[in-house]
């Protein structure tokens, strides 16, 4: 399993002054960004013009979370913007290995996302054509959601599917993690964490990035 990331979402950021939300987080792997549609979820955000100049300004590579519906047509755009990292909804995605190769060729890891009660067992056949699989632990749309305890199984059955493929792929968990909830999804086989409340919410997000680090280090 590699080792512990941190990516913290600017969805709970102050959106007027992205610039220095992103530099204050310096123990941060990623700056994770959430793209919604207001289709694939209720909830509207941000698109690629943001992610262009936030390429620029970022001290961490991004890490796009597409919520949208057709990532087949948009995310590639994602990856020639300068991210470094752009996921896709499995629910959304009409040609989902086509998608990831586009991804990959673009110059991005490409990553897959499920909403909590999509099963992962059908998909691991496309574990080799991924860099990261994103488990969500709350229904996208939001930041500040109660975390899903019913999610944890998969986790573990994820975690076990990555290691049958030599173990490359990343596994992140998005929704609700924080001090009370990153030790269990560490210890189920998560290794990257999405935390957007419990950073951006905090007095001082860049500690508790180091806190949340040290707790899924644990
Ligand atoms: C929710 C987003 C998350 C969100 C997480 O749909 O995908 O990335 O920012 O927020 P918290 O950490 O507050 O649950
Ligand atoms: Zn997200």
């Amino acid at each position: 399993m590699s080792a512990v990331q941190i990516s913290p979402s600017i969805l709970s950021a102050d959106f007027s002054r992205l610039a220095d939300e992103v530099n204050a987080v310096p123990s941060a792997d990623w700056i994770h960004v959430d793209v919604m549609d207001n289709h694939f979820v209720p909830n509207l955000t941000l698109g690629l013009p943001v992610v262009e100049s936030l390429v620029k300004t970022s001290p961490r590579p991004l890490d796009c979370h597409l919520m949208i519906a057709d990532p087949d047509r948009w995310a590639p755009g994602y990856a020639e913007a300068g991210a470094g990292s752009v996921t896709f909804h499995v629910e959304a995605a009409h040609a989902p290995i086509r998608l990831a190769r586009a991804i990959r060729s673009a110059g991005a890891r490409a990553g897959m996302a499920l909403k909590p009660a999509t099963p992962v067992e059908p998909y691991e056949d496309l574990l080799p054509e991924l860099d990261m699989l994103l488990l969500m632990t709350v229904e996208p749309g939001f930041g500040g959601q109660k975390f899903l305890d019913v999610v944890l199984p998969k986790i573990r059955r994820a975690r076990t599917m990555i290691e049958r493929h030599g173990g490359s792929v990343w596994l992140q968990i998005d929704g609700g993690v924080a001090a009370d909830t990153i030790e269990r999804c560490a210890e189920a086989g998560a290794d990257v964490f999405v935390a957007g409340s419990a950073v951006y919410g905090a007095e001082d997000p860049d500690r508790a990035i180091q806190a949340l680090r040290a707790q899924a280090e644990a």
